[in-house]
Formats: C-alpha cells, structure tokens, sequence
C-alpha cells in the first residue's frame, strides 16, 4: 500500500529539485485528495475555498507535475503512474528520493526558501537569532505573553520525559495533554516549554476563547511569524514547513459544547477540527500542543492511522503532592497519603482543600477526613460546574459508576454485573458514554488479571452520591 505523506513528499521532492519551489499547501491538500479518491469539491470543502479556485490551481499542477515527471500527469492518474512508477523500481522510493535529498542540499544556495535553521540545545546567544532575519532578538520569536508565568516543580519527570521523546526525538507534529481540571496540565506545558525553547525557531501560546475564531487564529499566526521572516507566505503550513515552530494552545475546551460528548466542537469553532487535522496530516517540521479537558474527536482518529499524533492522558502528583500539604502547614501527615487519594493527587483540588483544612480544622487532616460526609468548601461550585458540562449518558454512567465498585465494561448492558444494575441507557449509548468520559480522564483503569477495570475518581464518586 502506498503512504500518502510519503507519496506527497517525494512528488514535493522532485518538483523542488527541477524547479527550486516546493508545493504549496492548496497542491499538497489536492494530492492528498486526489490519492484518497476525493472530488474537487470535497477537497474545496476540507480546504475552506471555492470549488473553481480549487479546480485552476488543479489544473495548474497537473501541468507542473506533467513537466517534472515526464509525462502526461492529471487527476485520473496521478495515483496509477505514482504506483507504477514506484514499481518500476522497488527502490526507486528510497534511493530516488535520497538522491533528491542530495539535489536540495546541492542547491540550497540558489534556493529562494530561508533555510531552515538547526535548531540545537547548545546554541550560543549569538547563534539564537536566525540565519534569515539576524538583527531579531529571540523574544520576538518567543511570545509568551499569554502563557502563565513559568513556576518550576520537579515532579512530572515521566510526564516531561514522555512529552521531550516525542516532540524532539520523534518529531510528533500534534501533542494533546489532557485530563481533569487542576490536575497541572498548563503548569506542565509551561514547564516544558522552558525545557525545550531552544530547540524551536518559534514559539507561540495562545489561550483558546469561544471568541477567537480560526480564521483570526490563523491570520493571528501567520502574522506573527511574517514579522520575522524576509520570504512571505499567505499559508500558514509553508511557515509551519520553513521553520521548526512549537504553538501551545491552551484551554481546548473552550472551543467544546457542554453537555455534548467529549470533544464535540461548538457550532462556530467547527473549522478547528479541520485545522488539527491538517497540522498532523500535512508534512511540516512544527508541533502544536495542546491542552485540554478533554480530547478532540478527531485525535482518536489521527492516532489510529497517523504516526504524527500522540497524546498524554494528565494524571495526579501521587506522593510527590505531599510538598502542597506541607506547604499549607497540614498536621497529622500519617493521614496525608489518604487525603491525596481522595483526591486524585490533583494539585488545584489538595490546594483549596489544603486552605480549608488550615482555615475550619485548625491544620488537621485526622479532623478533616473524620468529619461525617463529605465537606468540599470551595472546591463544591467547581465540581458542580465540572459535573454539569458532562451530557445525559454520561451523568447516567458516573452515577451508576459511583455506587460500585470497579468494573469490566467489556461486558455490555445485558450481561454478568451490568444486568443487574438499572442503567437506563442502550447498549450504544452506553458505551458512548464510556468512550466520552475516558476522553475527559474522568475514568481510571485498573487492570485485572484478565480483564480491564474501570472507576471514577473517589471524590467524584463521592460528590456524586453526596451533591448531584
Ligand atoms: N507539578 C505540580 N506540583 C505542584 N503544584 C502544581 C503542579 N502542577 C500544578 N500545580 C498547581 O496546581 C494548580 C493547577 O495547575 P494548572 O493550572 O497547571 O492546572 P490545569 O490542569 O491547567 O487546570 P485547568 O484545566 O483548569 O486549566 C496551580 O495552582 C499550580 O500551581
Ligand atoms: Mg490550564
């Protein structure tokens, strides 16, 4: 079967090395199109543009890529003489495109495209600014004014690990943190940025809004990497493909509908789906992290088939979040490790909690967790808001979770422990739910022996019995 990405870069390959240009975003998008069996207009459509501006700028290329390869090339069979050609050489692939490869480097002073800098950890000051704008100051490449100020904890060293292997070793294009409000996930974000900096050309936060839409996002980008480069592109990814660019955007979840399942865009912010997918789809040598409550439906599609795309489920401090309670002057620390249990280890909730403590029971955490039912202070208006952003079936599955014990949710309403409990969902609906909320982390594996149980944190499971 023939890979598409590397059916697109090797053309890409040959068009550069005959005309010194690459294909532009719009070609590459009518490649993939073409090679997936789409029409013009579905291509239009995943492209935002019309169908006619579409079918010129196709009939532009299929002359181009006729010049380059020789012969007659256009729509109808583009993907046959791809196939014939790499059959006509098993190798051709490999040892055609190296070659290619050795064109590009051969003619790269001619090349009218900045080259793209090395970006390396050990870069001396001076070598920070860029081959092709020197007189900027890294700063300008940096924009970090919309990000939190960077608070240093030494404890997410698997998480920071995991996310360093696949964005610098792995070059993964789109990287999702998420998880439970509070678990620390911008604080993660921050933290790795701070650790990886030097290896980007560019870095830009963003918080997401429901106001900011695509386009002004888009425009937004691609006027802050224009300010610093001399070769101007109205396409984001030829920036993205130039340049090794990091842009973290923040708060996903802004742009989800509440009481919808995970993930489900708001009608208005639709189009960044399309703009994900086409950041983990297109070659290009960026990465766009984000972070978020909840994951994107289209990332379960892209992880499945796509290698470009990963992403880190945020999970609680365990013991390492004793450092909050101590911080807060908690006693009784015999009693700290059943606190961070009941709480997740999530920092944000040990916070407020912690300030509770301190404040109504006199420092205590023995008074605290013997105090009858379950008291949450501050932290009760939050669970709530969380609570009722989930949609029906899964309020229906989190109540049904919370007065029981793990489960095997391989078997289906119907059968074994599920049929006796009153679920009021079809089987579909059921395990919609299930897939919604492990996309919002809301359900914790335990693996069995055998089988793969499931449960819901213990303070939800509590604020549920206790408060919905
Ligand atoms: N690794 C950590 N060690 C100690 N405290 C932490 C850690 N990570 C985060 N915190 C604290 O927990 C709180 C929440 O962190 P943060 O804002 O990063 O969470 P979040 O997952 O981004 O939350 P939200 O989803 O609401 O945006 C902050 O007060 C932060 O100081
Ligand atoms: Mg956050």
């Amino acid at each position: 079967m023939m890979d598409i990405q590397e059916a697109i870069e090797w053309t890409d390959d040959r068009v550069f090395a005959k005309t010194g240009k690459r294909l532009d975003s719009l070609q590459r998008t009518i490649l993939e199109g073409t090679l997936e069996n789409q029409s013009y207009k579905q291509v239009a459509e995943d492209y935002h543009c019309t169908k006619d501006h579409t079918k010129r700028v196709a009939a532009e290329l299929w002359k181009l890529l006729s010049d380059v390869l020789g012969e007659e090339v256009k729509k109808a069979n583009f993907k046959s003489t791809l196939k014939r050609i790499k059959n006509s050489n098993i190798s051709n692939f490999g040892s055609d495109y190296i070659q290619i490869m050795g064109d590009i480097n051969f003619c790269n002073e001619h090349c009218p495209y900045p080259k793209v800098k090395k970006a390396t950890k050990t870069r001396s000051p001076s070598a920070n600014s860029s081959t092709n704008s020197p007189s900027k100051q890294p700063e300008q490449r940096h924009n970090l004014t919309e990000a939190p100020e960077w608070e240093h904890h030494n404890n997410r060293l698997a998480e920071i690990t995991t996310l360093k292997k696949w964005i610098l070793a792995e070059k993964i294009r789109l990287v999702t943190i998420f998880g439970l409000p509070g678990m620390g996930k911008t604080t993660l974000g921050r933290e790795l940025v701070e650790q990886i900096k030097d290896n980007f050309d560019y870095i830009l936060w963003r918080n997401c809004s429901e106001t900011l839409t695509r386009k002004s996002f888009q425009t937004n980008l691609i006027e802050f990497f224009s300010q610093n480069q001399e070769t101007k592109s109205s396409s984001l990814i030829d920036y993205l493909r130039l340049n090794r660019c990091l842009i973290i955007l923040d708060d996903l979840q802004e742009l989800f509908a509440p009481e919808k399942f995970a993930g489900t865009y708001l009608p208005e912010a639709e189009s960044y789906g399309k703009f994900l997918k086409e950041m983990a789809r297109s070659p290009h040598n960026s990465c766009i992290l984000i972070l978020s409550w909840e994951k994107p439906t289209e990332i379960a599609t892209l992880e499945g088939e796509n290698r470009h795309c990963r992403s880190l489920q945020m999970g609680g401090l365990g013991e390492a979040a004793a450092e909050i309670l101590s911080n807060k002057g908690l006693k009784d620390d015999d009693k700290w490790g059943e606190l961070i249990q009941l709480y997740s280890g999530n920092p944000s909730w040990l916070n407020i909690i912690a300030a509770t403590i301190a404040d109504l029971f006199n420092r205590s955490v023995d008074r605290y967790l013997s105090y009858p039912g379950l008291f949450l202070g501050d932290l009760e208006p939050i669970l709530e808001e969380y609570y009722q952003r989930l949609s029906a079936p899964e309020k229906s599955v989190i109540l049904w979770l919370a007065n029981q014990k793990a489960v095997d949710i391989s078997q289906k309403p119907g059968v074994g422990a599920i049929h006796e409990s009153p679920l009021p969902l079809s089987e579909a609906d059921f395990i919609k739910a299930i897939n919604s909320l492990r996309k919002r982390g809301l359900i914790e594996k335990a693996t069995d022996n055998e089988s793969s149980l499931f449960d819901i944190p213990a303070l939800v499971k509590n604020y549920v019995k206790n408060y919905s």
